[in-house]
């Protein structure tokens, strides 16, 4: 059924970690909304982390439905192209990537066709079909090592891996997109997300995971690294404000609570009654590893009144009763070949 407000929003990469979590809050919160989802399920992509909007969806009658997964990749011109032509998007929300640092150490090419060639197909797409709003989503990890200070959005990008620097060149096509065909665009870097949903490859999840199995954690060199740890909550609440603040052009950052990843292992073991130190091994660092992420929020706040409300010290425990009662979930994805085939090379830190 069709309303005079209806909207249509893609999304991209909504099957994954946070896309799935930005899509729940547009399904929860805008009804006029349809919501396309468009992604290829890759190792990271999952249909399980959006069930509870599919359960909703077939209890409506056909005619009221709002929700439209699409497998498929964002590099297909044509197929992007049919989207575009068929649903006249009112806003484009760019999450998909290849988004794990250490698999793109191993495997550089995957980053570049999907963060780079990807991120032209979509930007192409929203110029020619003229799509009102568009967000790209990036990350702080294009301003490099920030030893001391922080990086606002007009500090210099210096990306110092290979997924950092294809994240780098789509947000710089994002921006070239913006600037030479006026194509009003937000680009949002954002620091670390944690929550439910996270593929269990990633420092938090792994941490839980392979302490509920009783497991030893890799730690990359001393495990001193410092990241702005900030609720996916937060982070789709700051995308949802920005999305209707109606902007032409404009960059985010967006940052959470500083802590090293042995502080983060600490405190993932205490709440579970363990003691770290009788699990953890540590590994060679990923060569060229950043020691600190640091970005300054105070645009986002003073602009658009954004704050983050998750407290790490709260809501790390909450993450973690969340994989405590959600076995299936993590089993069933550490169980594949796909997690098992990487996780034994990240945890070997085999770098070459
Ligand atoms: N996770 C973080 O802490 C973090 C922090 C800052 C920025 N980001 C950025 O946020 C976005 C989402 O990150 P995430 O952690 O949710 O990632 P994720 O790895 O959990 O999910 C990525 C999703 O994109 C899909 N995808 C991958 N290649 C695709 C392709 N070619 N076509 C269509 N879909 C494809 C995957 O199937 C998956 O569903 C990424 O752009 C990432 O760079 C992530």
């Amino acid at each position: 059924m069709t309303s005079a407000n209806q909207k249509f929003v893609l999304v991209t990469g909504g099957c994954g970690f946070m896309g799935s979590h930005f899509i729940r809050l547009l399904y929860n919160k805008y009804p006029n909304y349809t919501i396309v989802n468009l992604d290829l399920l890759t190792y990271a992509g999952n249909q399980e982390n959006l069930k509870d909007v599919n359960d909703s969806e077939k209890a409506l009658p056909e005619d009221e439905r709002r929700y439209i997964e699409v497998v498929g990749d964002v590099c297909d011109e044509k197929l992007v192209n049919n989207l575009f032509n068929e649903y006249k998007f009112d806003l484009v929300v760019h999450f998909a990537a290849e988004s794990h640092v250490d698999r793109s150490i191993f495997n550089f090419g995957d980053f570049i066709r999907t963060n780079i060639e990807g991120t032209r197909v979509i930007l192409e797409a929203v110029k020619r079909y003229k799509v009102p709003q568009t967000i790209h989503i990036s990350t702080d990890e294009v301003y490099g090592n920030v030893p001391e200070g922080l990086s606002t959005e007009s500090s210099p990008l210096n990306p110092s891996s290979p997924y950092a620097a294809s994240k780098t060149a789509g947000d710089m096509l994002a921006r070239t997109y913006a600037t030479i065909y006026g194509i009003p665009l937000a680009i949002v870097r954002s620091s670390n997300n944690y929550g439910t949903f996270q593929y269990p490859e990633k420092l938090i999840p792994l941490t839980i995971t392979n302490l509920l199995n009783d497991e030893k954690i890799p730690v990359h060199g001393e495990g001193q690294h410092i990241r702005s740890w900030l609720h996916v909550e937060d982070f789709c609440d700051a995308v949802d404000r920005i999305a209707h603040s109606g902007f032409d052009f404009s960059i985010y950052n967006l940052t959470g609570e500083h802590r090293s990843n042995l502080e983060v292992i600490e405190q993932i073991a205490n709440y579970l009654d363990k003691n770290h130190l009788d699990y953890i091994e540590h590994v060679h660092d990923r060569p060229s590893a950043d020691l600190r992420y640091a970005p300054d929020a105070s645009k986002i706040r003073k602009e658009l009144g954004w704050e983050a409300t998750h407290r790490f010290s709260d809501s790390l425990g909450a993450a973690v009763d969340w994989y405590k009662n959600n076995e299936k979930w993590w089993k069933d994805i550490r169980s594949k070949g796909e997690f098992l085939d990487h996780y034994e090379k990240q945890s070997k830190a085999r770098w070459y």
